[in-house]
């Protein structure tokens, strides 16, 4: 199991942003992470990948374990050694190098395991078997984060965190992705997602956290969390009830939609 407890996440030395979270990604889950623009939430991603340093950022109380073990304080690669893979948001490829290569430079194995990381990510993605000659940057935008995914999966991660793969992408194939995700959960890696379409990672995931300005401010089965009058509101767009409501009501409801929304 994947632990985050109690952490604090200071940029520049100065800017504290997150501000005590606490979560659990157990093995082989969907585990969704729901908030709004600037809640923390790719920051809690590079906290569990080792990728807060290079952008000036550190942990400063806290924990974040792997089956119990410390690994807030390794390296990014030590962590990736680990099993734990993180594809950055905006779909971070080398567009000037083929898929194949694209494929190849992920995966950091032994020239069997590069086999088998590439028999996978082709029967997972058979559009990028097709493509696998083509140059990366004349893919689509949604083959570019089939391949960025692909690239983590190269070495057999337990742990997948996925920074808005959806984002920018056309229902058709938002929808891809998701049944992808499903598949890859399926064939046992647990996935850590962050998605702006709440609606597409709460069909998917067994717990959700909703995370405001650095801290975890509600958690729940998925399930619990689609039927939540706020979470519908906020995050799938979704009035909860008529005009006629009573005053109390409205004025909670406008209090956390600020409190949401700043
Ligand atoms: N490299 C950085 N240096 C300084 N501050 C940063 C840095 N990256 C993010 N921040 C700040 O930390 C806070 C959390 O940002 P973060 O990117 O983690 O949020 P997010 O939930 O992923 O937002 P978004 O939905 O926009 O992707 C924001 O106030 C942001 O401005
Ligand atoms: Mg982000």
């Amino acid at each position: 199991m994947l632990s985050v407890r109690n952490l604090e996440v200071v940029y520049d030395d100065a800017m504290l942003v997150i501000r005590g979270a606490s979560f659990d990604v157990p093995d082989g889950h969907i585990v969704a992470l729901l908030g709004a623009n600037g809640a923390g939430k790719s920051t809690l991603l590079r906290s569990l990948s080792g990728l807060l340093d290079v952008h000036n950022g550190a942990i400063t109380k806290g924990s974040v374990t792997l089956d119990g073990e410390d690994i807030g304080s390794l390296s990014a690669p030590a962590i990736a050694r680990h099993g734990v893979k993180h594809v950055l948001e905006g779909r971070r490829i080398f567009k000037e190098f083929s898929v194949e290569e694209n494929l190849r430079i992920g995966a950091h194995v032994t020239r069997r395991h590069l086999r088998e990381g590439l028999d996978r990510v082709y029967g997972l993605f058979p559009v990028l078997h097709e493509r696998r000659s083509r140059v990366a940057g004349y893919l689509s935008g949604g083959e570019q984060q089939m391949l960025a995914i692909g690239r983590a999966l190269m070495s057999a991660p337990r742990y997948l965190l996925l920074d808005e793969p959806s984002l920018g992408l056309a229902p058709k194939m938002v929808e891809q992705i998701r049944d992808i995700i499903v598949e890859i959960n399926s064939q046992g890696t647990g996935v850590l997602l962050v998605e702006q379409n709440a609606a597409m990672a709460l069909s998917i995931a067994r717990h959700g956290y909703v995370v405001e300005t650095g801290r975890v401010v509600m958690d729940g089965p998925a399930a619990d969390l689609l039927d939540n009058d706020d979470i519908r509101e906020f995050y799938l767009g979704a009035r909860s009830d008529s005009d006629e409501t009573t005053s109390y009501r409205d004025v909670k409801q406008y209090r956390r939609r600020k409190r949401w929304a700043s």
